[in-house]
């Protein structure tokens, strides 16, 4: 069964945030390059983290729209993918040790309503692979929000 499968199967009688956070721990289970796994949700004008699964809790639990990677993804709509943090000079560090990071937007009828969030310890680990599972996952939690 591919992961999308298993994942709205293993969520199918859960509302959206025992969902949000079955799916940060299933992601960082099931993908070895996705070291720290997010979903914030946007409040207002910032982004508030509701979910996370990694080694260590991040002090970015509340991020104003116009910050960081995640405000960037949230203001275009549109998934954005750092190969490299270090030379990134929008990007809000959290960890040490994360060298890249992927930002997935959700949306609901056409408004970004939040995002996944994942860090990489590995360089340049998101690939167009990545995009397009986690836009299909992104969609799913999307149809889950109520
Ligand atoms: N790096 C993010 C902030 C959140 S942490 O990765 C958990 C950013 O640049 O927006």
């Amino acid at each position: 069964m591919d992961l999308l499968k298993q994942l709205e199967k293993e969520t199918q009688s859960l509302d959206f945030p025992e969902t949000i956070e079955i799916a940060v721990k299933f992601l960082r289970k099931q993908v070895k390059h996705y070291n720290w796994v997010g979903i914030y949700m946007l409040e207002g004008e910032e982004l508030v983290l509701r979910a996370w699964d990694g080694p260590e809790a991040t002090e970015h639990v509340r991020i104003p729209i116009g910050a960081g990677i995640c405000g960037l993804a949230a203001r275009e709509k549109r998934t954005v993918i750092v190969g490299d943090v270090n030379t990134d000079p929008r990007y809000l560090a959290c960890f040490p040790y994360t060298r890249s990071e992927i930002v997935v937007p959700l949306f609901k009828t056409g408004k970004v309503i939040g995002e996944i969030d994942i860090d990489s310890n590995t360089p340049h680990a998101f690939t167009e692979k990545d995009r397009s599972f986690l836009e299909q996952i992104a969609h799913f939690l999307g149809t889950k929000h109520r």
